[in-house]
C-alpha cells in the first residue's frame, strides 16, 4: 500500500489556509519548537539541517530564527504548502539559507551528511510500515554519524484502556480551538502506533537511543541519533 498523494490533503486552498486554521494550536507548537531549539542548539552556531515535510514551515521559521548562521535544506511534496513555505520564509528573508526541495525524500539530490533532520507531524501518514521504516531510514542516510533526529507524530496505544479518553480530550481540543473533529480517519489514514512499536521502528529504520521527550495528546515527539 502506497501513501495517499500529500498533495490532495494538502492542497492549494488548504495550504493557503494552512497558517491561520492551526493558530489555535500556537502553544503546542511553541512549547514544540522551544525543545527543538534547545535540544539542538548541541550543533553549535555553524549547523546543517534537513526538514523534511516543512509544509508552511513551521520549526524552519523557529529554527532560523534561532540560529542565524544555520543552513537549511527543506522537502516538502505539496506543491501548496511548498508556495506558502517559500513565502513565509521570504518575508522573514532567510531563503539564501534555504535550499527547497519540491517532493519526496528519496528525490533529493545526494549532498554532504547534515547534522540534524526534523520531521514534524509527517510520518503519521504513511500508514504503511515498511513505506514509514524507508522514510525514516532514508532521513537516517542522510545524517552524520553522531546527528540527531527529530520526529513528532500523532502516535499512541489504540488497544490501551485510556484510547477512548484520549481521544475524547483530543475532540474536545479541537472543537476548543474551532477545528475539525473527525476520528475516524484515525488509525487508518493516520498510523496510530504504541510507544513499544514506533521505538522499534525508529530502531529499525537506523537510528539509537530514540527518547520520547513531549507528549500532547495523541502527539509524541522523540529525539534520536544516528550511531556514531
Ligand atoms: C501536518 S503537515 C506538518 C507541516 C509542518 N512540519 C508543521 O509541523 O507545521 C505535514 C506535511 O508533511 C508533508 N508530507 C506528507 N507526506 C510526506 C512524505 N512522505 N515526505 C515528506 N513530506 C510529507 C505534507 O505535504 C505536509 O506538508
Amino acid at each position: 500500500m502506497t501513501q495517499a498523494d500529500p498533495s490532495k490533503f494538502f492542497d492549494q486552498e488548504k495550504a493557503a489556509g494552512y497558517d491561520q486554521r492551526w493558530a489555535g494550536m500556537a502553544a503546542i507548537n511553541d512549547a514544540q519548537h522551544l525543545l527543538l531549539k534547545g535540544i539542538l542548539s548541541t550543533l553549535g552556531p555553524q549547523a546543517r539541517l534537513l526538514c523534511v515535510g516543512a509544509g508552511t514551515g513551521a520549526e524552519l521559521l523557529a529554527l532560523a530564527a534561532a540560529f542565524p548562521n544555520w543552513q537549511f535544506t527543506v522537502v516538502e511534496p505539496a506543491p501548496g504548502m511548498m508556495q506558502v513555505c517559500r513565502r513565509n520564509a521570504e518575508a522573514q528573508a532567510i531563503t539564501q539559507r534555504c535550499t527547497f526541495h519540491e517532493g519526496y525524500l528519496d528525490s533529493l539530490p545526494q549532498t554532504e551528511p547534515f547534522d540534524a533532520a526534523t520531521s514534524m507531524l509527517v510520518s503519521h501518514f504513511l500508514v504503511d510500515r515498511e513505506q514509514r521504516n524507508r522514510y525514516f531510514a532514508e532521513i537516517a542516510r542522510r545524517v552524520r554519524p553522531g546527528g540527531l533526529v527529530v520526529n513528532s507524530d500523532l502516535a499512541t496505544d489504540m488497544t490501551s484502556a485510556q484510547y477512548e479518553q484520549l481521544v475524547r480530550h483530543w475532540v474536545s481540543l479541537h472543537q476548543w480551538v474551532g477545528l475539525e473533529t473527525k476520528t475516524d480517519h484515525l488509525g487508518r489514514e493516520v498510523a496510530l502506533l504504541s510507544e513499544d512499536e514506533m521505538k522499534s521502528l525508529l530502531i529499525e529504520s537506523g537510528f539509537v537511543s530514540p527518547t520520547l521527550t513531549f507528549q500532547a495528546l495523541l502527539i509524541r515527539t522523540w529525539v534520536s541519533e544516528v550511531p556514531a
